[in-house]
């Protein structure tokens, strides 16, 4: 049977939470919790003034918080902020990490839906999440919750893969090898047997077609695609949208 993707999530934040969320900072926990402020400042902020300037009564939404550094980024910038993950040992954690920062409601999901009424968040934000998404299927449920909880006016920031029509043909292939022949390839490359499955790899990447089709779908319109300076060139990238009648 196919591993979910709370199982799969909880199996990483038990075994390793910080190298799972970030493999760079596994050694380094300080460093690992500057970064999410250091990259906030470098791509969040931008956006932030350019949609909406001042932001400090607003509510902000983050689907796969992981560990909340980017929570604690949206904390010191928005009124209030729910981070959500499908991960409830992840989110356990992350309650544990982040005493400091009572404005943040860490929320437990089943990974497709959002525990929030309808047009009731100013800005939702993910990052290196969409990536790990099973199927495309699973990519578009979540951005229909994101369509259906921001209000008008309201503006999201959405990190995804992209890749052109050989790299999405190789993830194809790839989703259809079993995890335990992955895991195997792993252990002889020295890799963690918990990169094996496609709640890891994600679905295949995503044209600008397929991004443009889905956020139609959910009732989002694209106001921007952003380059992702943090992953090699055209590997990822940032969508800002609003909802459609905005
Ligand atoms: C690589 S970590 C990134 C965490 C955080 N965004 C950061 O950059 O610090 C991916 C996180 O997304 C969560 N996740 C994966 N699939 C999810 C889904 N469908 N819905 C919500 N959270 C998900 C995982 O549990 C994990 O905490």
């Amino acid at each position: 049977m196919a591993t979910t993707m709370q199982e799969a999530w909880n199996a990483r934040a038990r075994a390793d939470a910080v190298f799972y969320v970030e493999s760079q900072h596994a050694a380094d926990r300080d460093g690992f919790f500057a970064r999410g402020e250091e990259r906030a400042v470098l791509f969040l902020d931008p956006v932030l003034s350019r949609m909406f300037g001042d932001v400090s009564t607003l509510h902000a939404l983050e689907i796969g918080c992981g560990l909340g550094r980017f929570s604690r980024a949206l904390a010191r910038r928005f009124g209030g902020v729910t981070a959500v993950d499908v991960s409830d040992e992840m989110i356990a954690r992350a309650r544990a990490a982040n005493g400091a920062f009572p404005l943040i409601r860490f929320r437990a999901t089943d990974g497709e839906t959002v525990p929030l009424p309808t047009q009731s968040v100013d800005f939702a934000f993910s990052y290196e999440v969409f990536q790990h998404m099973p199927s495309h299927r699973v990519i578009e449920a979540n951005l229909r919750e994101v369509g259906r909880v921001l209000r008008h006016g309201g503006a999201a920031l959405i990190h995804v893969r992209t890749g052109g029509p050989w790299l999405r043909a190789l993830y194809v292939l790839a989703n259809l090898i079993p995890s335990s022949a992955h895991a195997v390839l792993k252990r002889l490359r020295g890799k963690r047997a918990l990169t094996s499955d496609p709640t890891w790899r994600g679905a295949p990447p995503l044209s600008r077609g397929q991004i443009e089709r889905m956020c139609g779908a959910a009732g989002l319109r694209i106001v921007e695609l952003l380059p992702d300076p943090t992953h090699a060139p055209g590997t990822r990238a940032f969508v800002v949208l609003t909802p459609a009648e905005a």
